[in-house]
């Protein structure tokens, strides 16, 4: 799936990005890869740079974190807020990094995955820049599993139907960790990043979704412009008589790469 975003496009993710869900969830990714000072961190779909800014503050100056992002927009803009020589980001595919092999002690990739549709490139690339004993962790969120309450169950599940293909795989997670199997990862630790949103605050996840999948689901046309307004406005009406009931969430595969002494020991 081609990832072109304009400057609205641009904006909404990083406005959805720098909302109080995301950030939680960031901080909870972060806790979890646990950087040290000194380490070569690798962030794939870097998007905005929100994580790889945060980890290059963890790595401090005798590190190197490296954002990759397939989007030359993508990568303008993180470049245009990074403030440290030691990150670093490019404009490249995550199924074929033009990084060395086995040459990172982390490697983290979220909410992309999820958008790749060589899976097994992608996954197979996360391996190879790994060092041996390296750790990674692949955060996914399964759209299938979305929680969303609507006096018109139809409308949003056809809304939802709709926006599913914006992902080349919106269920990934519930394959994934055979995948991570099959390329040569331990799987370590699958853990659940819940976003529950039960009043409609600005900057909630739940509301600002809302401008996301409209615009996706337009140019799709499978959705009668008139009921996708009204759902949208539906989760308004819902909030104001305090009736909004939003539940999500993310799966955060924690891997490792098995080192010499282990592949030696399982031959
Ligand atoms: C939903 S955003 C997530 C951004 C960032 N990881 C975060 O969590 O803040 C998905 C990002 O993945 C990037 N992306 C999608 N497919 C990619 C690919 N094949 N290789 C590298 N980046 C990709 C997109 O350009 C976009 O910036």
């Amino acid at each position: 799936m081609a990832m072109e975003y304009d400057d609205a496009a641009a904006d909404r993710l990083e406005a959805v990005y720098l909302g109080p869900d995301v950030v939680a969830q960031r901080e909870d990714t972060l806790r979890r890869i646990a950087v040290m000072r000194g380490e070569h961190v690798l962030d794939i779909g870097s998007g905005p740079g929100f994580l790889a800014a945060a980890i290059a503050e963890q790595t401090g100056p005798d590190g190197e974190v490296i954002g990759v992002d397939v989007s030359q927009q993508m990568v303008d803009r993180a470049n245009q807020r990074r403030e440290c020589d030691w990150l670093r980001y490019r404009c490249a595919d995550a199924t074929a990094l033009p990084l060395e092999d086995s040459h990172f002690d982390v490697a983290v990739s979220t909410q992309v995955a999820e958008y790749v549709p060589d899976i097994v490139s992608f996954l197979s690339e996360f391996h190879r820049v790994l060092k041996p004993g390296g750790r990674g962790l692949i955060l996914a969120t399964d759209w299938g599993g979305v929680c969303w309450h609507s006096e018109n169950p139809d409308r949003m599940k056809k809304v939802l139907a709709a926006f599913a293909p914006h992902c080349a795989d919106s269920e990934l997670p519930r394959t994934l960790n055979k995948r991570l199997r099959q390329a040569g990862l331990v799987v370590e630790d699958v853990s659940y990043f819940p976003i529950v949103n039960v009043d409609r605050y600005e900057g909630c996840y739940s509301e600002m979704i809302v401008p996301f999948i409209t615009a996706y689901v337009q140019g799709q046309g499978s959705v009668d412009e008139d009921d996708l307004r009204a759902w949208g406005e539906e989760q308004a009406a819902l909030d104001a008589r305090g009736e909004h009931f939003f539940a999500t969430g993310r799966f955060s595969f924690a891997v490792r790469k098995p080192d010499r002494a282990n592949k030696a020991f399982r031959l």
